[in-house]
């Protein structure tokens, strides 16, 4: 077997790939990644002369490259490549649209063309919009709010379009708020954890009283495997973590973890613009084909600090660069 996995070199994705050449010993994986600002190749640097591992450059909204990428045939699909922060697609929409619709669409007619067995599209819990209360079930209304979340939500339905119109084998998964090793520093927790460790403040937005749920990368993975594998053609599947936390809730432990306190290291600042107070996930669906997050949050939060503290030469370099300009935009005037 052949699997294609774009944004192989993100967060989740290489993480992902990781674990396919780990336990899935037939299966070979092509790894198609537009090496975007987030897209690492320290990721997988540890797997790149896996004889069962190939790269390929390009982008998902590139047909050229997604060809290459599926020449020599592939029996499943797995797009994890994605615009991602909330901040930055507020900051500018444009990419979102391009990569999360736009190379989503692709990537569904290569699937549609080549009649490829499988195609898991990697979504959000973001797709719901707020959530003030309860959990989310995979048929509630999507009501994202966000620039990120609308293009989010709109890969969403061009997939459930596709299998509607054309039967092409399609499964959602919509994970929650994810945190582990090799996060980008620009969300929450890789953020506040390399500026702790550099005694350097941390920006809370408004109250610090927004509640996401959070889910451990290890565990994602492990759940989009498993939708993959024994999932209904069709279906959407809710990958949360069950562990609901106020982002203040969250920057304690943080804080604690590295040794600061809330009155020297936390600066509060100006609010996220249409900032989604609270998210959530019923995740009853996955659960039933068996899946389960293993690791507890808390501790899985202080090994995810250990992680970085130990890994200064992987994150040190990311935080240079276009990440400090990034940096002043977004929080130099909050
Ligand atoms: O819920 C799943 C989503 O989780 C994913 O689809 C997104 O790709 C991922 O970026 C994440 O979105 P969030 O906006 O929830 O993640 P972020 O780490 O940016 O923020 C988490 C919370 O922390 C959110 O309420 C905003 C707040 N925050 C974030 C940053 C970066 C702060 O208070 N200060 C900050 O500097």
């Amino acid at each position: 077997m052949r699997w294609l996995v774009t944004g192989g070199l993100g967060f989740i994705g290489s993480t992902f790939v990781r674990l396919l050449l780990r336990e899935r010993p037939e299966v070979e994986v092509v790894n198609l990644d537009a090496m975007t600002y987030a897209g690492n190749p320290a990721n997988l640097a540890d797997v790149a002369h896996d004889p069962r591992y190939r790269f390929v450059k390009g982008s998902i909204g590139d047909p050229t490259a997604v060809d290459a990428a599926i020449a020599d045939g592939v029996d499943a699909i797995v797009n994890f490549a994605a615009e991602t922060h909330v901040d930055r697609s507020i900051l500018e929409p444009e990419a979102f649209l391009r990569t999360d619709i736009l190379g989503t669409h692709t990537l569904l007619e290569a699937v549609r063309a080549r009649g490829i067995r499988r195609f898991l599209q990697v979504s959000t819990d973001e797709v719901y919009g707020d959530v003030p209360s309860g959990a989310s079930r995979e048929g509630d209304p999507l009501r994202p709010r966000s620039p990120y979340s609308a293009s989010k939500a709109g890969g969403d339905l061009q997939v459930l379009a596709y299998h509607a119109t054309y039967a092409t084998p399609v499964l959602i998964t919509r994970g929650s708020n994810t945190y582990g090793p090799r996060q980008y520093p620009e969300k929450l927790v890789p953020l506040f954890v390399t500026n702790l460790l550099d005694d350097a403040t941390v920006p809370l937005y408004g109250d610090g009283l927004q509640i996401r749920d959070w889910l451990h990368v290890d565990d994602h993975a492990r759940g989009i495997l498993s939708v993959l594998e024994r999932g209904e053609i069709g279906g959407v599947y809710n990958l949360g973590g069950g562990n609901l936390r106020t982002n203040l809730e969250l920057t304690r432990v943080l804080l604690d973890a590295c040794g600061r306190t809330m009155t020297t290291h936390v600066r509060h600042v100006a609010d996220r613009e249409g900032h989604d107070r609270r998210y959530a996930l019923d995740a009853s669906k996955a659960h039933a084909l068996g899946w389960q997050p293993q690791v507890a949050f808390e501790e899985g939060l202080r090994a995810t600090v250990r992680w970085y503290r130990d890994n200064e030469s992987w994150w040190r370099p990311l935080k240079s660069g276009e990440f400090l300009e990034y940096y002043r935009r977004q929080y130099a005037h909050r």
